[in-house]
């Protein structure tokens, strides 16, 4: 007999259905025993009557557990009390693993869980509507990014996470032993984007795991993240980018609603893009906070305390849940960012905020030879001894170019308002954590 799901057992009223999953739940009233059956697609109730039941499949209750997974036969009938209105009368259950008790987890979502032992036991939480639904959503983002390249005529690409450099300031490198040399976890695809770019494929974008190692015990740092990064060629500015990024959200949020309504409805999330995302100058998100008292000097980055207040401000102003803030002082920007002409502190890169979270950042990147390896002198790096693969790219036809790093975990965080980004990748990795 083929396998129904929970979820399609209404539609098999009066029909002998072969359901399997894992217990959810035993009730026992003596005479009359219910056991809640799930599966990927949702829950089953199984009825046992005493006077029914065949005598060993409704003795068979007692040995069952919670989280056991059964196979179960029986006839889908109509029953006023359970949930959607139907219930399995069983002519045959099997046990088919059976779990030890107790289980060192409460999967039903009654009993709340720190998310510490929920991540200790991250395949048990999962068995929670709730959690799973993170996951669904989270393949569906993954499914819907690689849609709108796709669409946008991106050529997907996977560059080495096991490398010999590094390029953005301020994250820092986990070293491996390569046999007899030192190697690299690579901590972004940014130098292979841009060599795909420069050989011709003037679109690419990875998705792919990012390392860094950062100390940072903050509710957005991982120390195992994954990336979302694309790279453009035969830009005007950095404006092409922005669109770029604000494309690919328009579609997240078009295609989630179209095919995640229930699991955003299980998170009370209703989105709703803004028609435009507000872009502000640096310059213009400080002035707007000064006037909040949050003083900034020119060459400052935002802290993470101004991030959460533009925030408010651009959504009492704007309301719209997402900013751009461009034009970040150069001081603060990796080396390879461009400048525009004649303004040396400034650089043409941007971040995109959700939120208050720092969910992308991007810039047009400098593709003129002579002034980057100048850029790079600035930062203490000789591009054509230290990066030499790196600065060939720029010596053989480099068309300008920008493109942007976002991180798929803080996306999947905003979208469902999640406190913890810990909650929304399978096993996280940070300082404390490399296990499970
Ligand atoms: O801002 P980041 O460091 O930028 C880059 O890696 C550049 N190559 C981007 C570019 O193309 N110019 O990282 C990009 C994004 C961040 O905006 C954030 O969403 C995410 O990656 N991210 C992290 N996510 C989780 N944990 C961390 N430790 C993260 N660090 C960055
Ligand atoms: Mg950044």
């Amino acid at each position: 007999m083929n396998r129904t799901f929970a979820s399609d057992v209404p539609q098999k009223k009066g029909m002998e259905v072969l359901v399997q999953g894992w217990v959810h739940d035993l009730r026992d009233f003596g005479g009359l025993k219910f056991i809640i059956l799930k599966d990927r697609s949702g829950k089953i109730q199984i009825t046992l009557h005493k006077e029914k039941t065949p005598k060993v499949v409704f003795d068979s209750f007692e040995g069952i557990s919670k989280e056991s997974v059964l196979y179960v036969v029986g006839k889908a009938q109509k029953s006023e009390k359970a949930q959607k209105g139907v219930e399995i009368i069983p002519s045959s259950i099997e046990i088919v693993s059976k779990a030890q008790a107790p289980v060192p987890l409460d999967t039903s979502g009654k009993i709340e869980s720190d998310l510490s032992s929920r991540l200790d036991h991250r395949f048990l939480d999962l068995r929670n509507r709730k959690s799973f639904a993170i996951f669904k959503i989270r393949g569906k983002v993954f499914k819907f990014v690689s849609e709108y390249f796709d669409s946008q005529g991106f050529i997907n690409i996977n560059t080495p996470k096991l490398t010999t450099i590094g390029v953005e300031t301020g994250a820092e490198l986990f070293e491996v032993k390569y046999f007899d040399k030192k190697a690299y976890l690579a901590q972004s695809p940014q130098v292979y984007k841009q060599m795909f770019v420069a050989a011709g494929l003037e679109r690419v974008y990875e998705i792919a795991p990012v390392y860094r190692a950062e100390k940072s015990r903050t509710s957005q740092h991982l120390t195992e993240f994954t990336g979302i990064d694309f790279e453009q060629g035969f830009i005007k500015d950095e404006h092409d980018v922005m669109d770029t990024v604000e494309g690919l959200f328009r579609h997240i949020f078009k295609r989630l609603n179209e095919e995640c309504s229930e699991e955003l409805s299980l998170w009370n999330r209703k989105l709703v893009f803004p028609k435009k995302i507000p872009r502000l100058t640096m310059k213009e998100a400080k002035e707007l906070l000064k006037e909040k008292g949050i003083i900034l000097g020119e060459d400052e980055d935002l802290n993470l305390e101004a991030e959460k207040i533009l925030a408010q401000i651009i959504k009492e102003k704007y309301k719209s849940e997402f900013v751009f803030v461009y034009r970040y002082p150069f001081a603060v920007r990796p080396f390879y960012h461009m400048k525009p002409a004649n303004e040396p502190n400034i650089s043409m890169s941007f971040d995109l905020m959700w939120n208050g979270i720092e969910i992308a950042t991007g810039s047009q990147r400098e593709h003129r030879y002579e002034v980057l390896k100048a850029q790079a002198k600035d930062a203490g790096i000789n591009l054509d001894k230290d990066m030499a693969p790196y600065a060939e790219i720029f010596k053989y036809g480099c068309p300008p170019h920008g493109g942007t790093g976002l991180g798929l975990d803080r996306i999947v965080q905003s979208l469902l308002d999640i406190e913890n980004i810990r909650e929304v990748i399978l096993l996280p990795r940070d300082p404390d954590r490399l296990s499970p």
